[in-house]
């Protein structure tokens, strides 16, 4: 009896170590060291910290009487390409895990956290433009970067004496290409992950093109790619044996907006097709019949697909379900963008809204045009073989007038 529990504590030991060795393994933290100007550190797929978090905290140290700058610039110079996402944190709420001591007086005024990207341009790769000037990290902010070679980006914020509380913190996390990250789902080379704002569809497109236009709407083609996806963005795990990594699954249980949408005119459905460089395009969904989907009624001539994932089974069998609703919904978006640095440059959401447009637009066109295009040319075409076959037959008569003539001034003197 005595032996078990012991064995038992010795397992669960083991397992906090080990978890608390995982944590470590999975993020980087960095705080602001009173010594030194600019902290320096890269942003690396082999030295394990695949998430840093800035924390605006010193690490140990007072912060002296005369308050303190603290900055950062993050290279990526040693990979040739990368995606990076952004994301504000709340400090406290992370820190408060790692019971550290919360600072009451938070009255002075601080300054937030502001990062910058410095951006190198390159030729074959698309290049997150450089920011013209430091933008603050936000809680809710989700900002998706395409690094070339040589680009770095700058975080800065200063410390005041008497207070530490309140600055948000900056998540940096490089995309593993095939993997992403643990929080994010890989799907044929592109990462997804959750927006945390609820917005309507247009939105969300403008709150996408305002980014660096990497992210668009999670779109799928066919209805077995979307149950697919769904499978797969509900693993734990992913790889085998010894490269076995573990994932936290999106959560689906809530509706989310995608990139499908519902012409009530021609009751199809289309996606937004992303080609690898030619930029997207609406396209018709390939098996509409076979995806499970409703759709509600409204008063507009298109819907807007909103994805939810349900359980089937007890052992972790889901089914990803449709629905087609208004699209002045506000909702939260899954969010799709490549994961590693391509040459997809361009506006993923100009092809969405001319194509709704158009959508809305053919019955007033219909009104006006008349007879269809063909008809008109036909009416052409008889008109001037009309014309034509008058030409000849006066011709023809002509002739036949001046052989008559002819023929009678012949027949005359004979
Ligand atoms: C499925 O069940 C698991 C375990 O009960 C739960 O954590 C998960 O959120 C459920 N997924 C959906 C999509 O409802
Ligand atoms: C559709 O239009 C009707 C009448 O114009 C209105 O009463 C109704 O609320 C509208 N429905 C929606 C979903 O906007
Ligand atoms: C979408 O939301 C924005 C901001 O909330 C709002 O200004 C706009 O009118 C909404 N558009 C539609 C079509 O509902």
């Amino acid at each position: 009896m005595r032996r078990n529990l012991q064995i038992a504590i010795g397992i669960s030991l083991a397992t906090l170590l080990l978890s608390a060795a995982f944590q470590l393994v999975l993020a980087g933290n960095e705080y602001c060291y009173p010594r030194g100007n600019t902290n320096e550190f890269q942003l690396s797929l082999k030295l394990e910290f695949i998430e840093d978090r800035i924390i605006p905290k010193t690490y140990g140290d007072p912060v002296p009487e005369e308050g303190l700058n603290c900055k950062w610039k993050i290279l990526t110079d040693h990979l040739d390409n990368s995606v990076v996402v952004l994301t504000g944190f709340d400090t406290e709420a992370h820190l408060s895990q790692q019971r550290w001591p919360r600072s009451v007086d938070s009255a002075a005024q601080q300054q937030p956290m502001r990062y910058k990207l410095h951006s190198k341009a390159s030729d074959s790769t698309c290049s997150s433009p450089s920011t013209s000037e430091p933008k603050p990290v936000e809680l809710e902010m989700l900002r998706v970067l395409q690094l070339t070679k040589g680009s770095y980006l700058t975080v800065s914020f200063r410390l005041n004496r008497k207070s530490s509380a309140d600055i948000l913190g900056l998540q940096i996390r490089l995309m593993e290409p095939g993997f992403c990250g643990r929080s994010m789902t890989n799907f044929e080379s592109n990462c997804y992950t959750t927006g945390s704002v609820r917005r309507n569809l247009t939105a969300e497109l403008a709150a996408m093109s305002a980014d660096s236009g990497v992210m668009r709407l999670a779109s799928f083609s066919s209805s077995a790619a979307l149950q697919n996806f769904v499978k797969e963005s509900q693993r734990t795990r992913v790889g085998s044996g010894l490269s076995t990594r573990i994932k936290e699954p999106l959560n689906l249980a809530q509706r989310l907006r995608i990139g499908l949408f519902y012409e009530h005119r021609t009751k199809k459905v289309f996606y937004l097709n992303c080609g690898a460089e030619a930029g997207c395009k609406m396209a018709e969904f390939e098996d509409a019949n076979k995806l499970n989907h409703v759709v509600k009624t409204t008063n507009s001539s298109v819907s807007c697909g909103l994805l939810r994932a349900v359980n089937l089974t007890i052992d972790g069998e889901v089914l990803g379900l449709v629905s087609f609703t208004d699209c002045s919904e506000q909702l939260p978006a899954l969010i799709s963008f490549p994961d590693a640095a391509r040459n997809r440059c361009g506006n993923s959401n100009q092809p969405v809204l001319s194509w709704m447009l158009a959508a809305a637009q053919p019955a007033a066109e219909e009104d006006q045009t008349g007879p269809n295009p063909i008809s008109k040319i036909s009416v052409l075409v008889m008109v001037l073989l009309g014309a034509f076959a008058a030409t000849l037959l006066a011709q023809i008569l002509t002739l036949k007038l001046f052989s008559i003539k002819r023929w009678q001034c012949q027949a005359k003197p004979g």
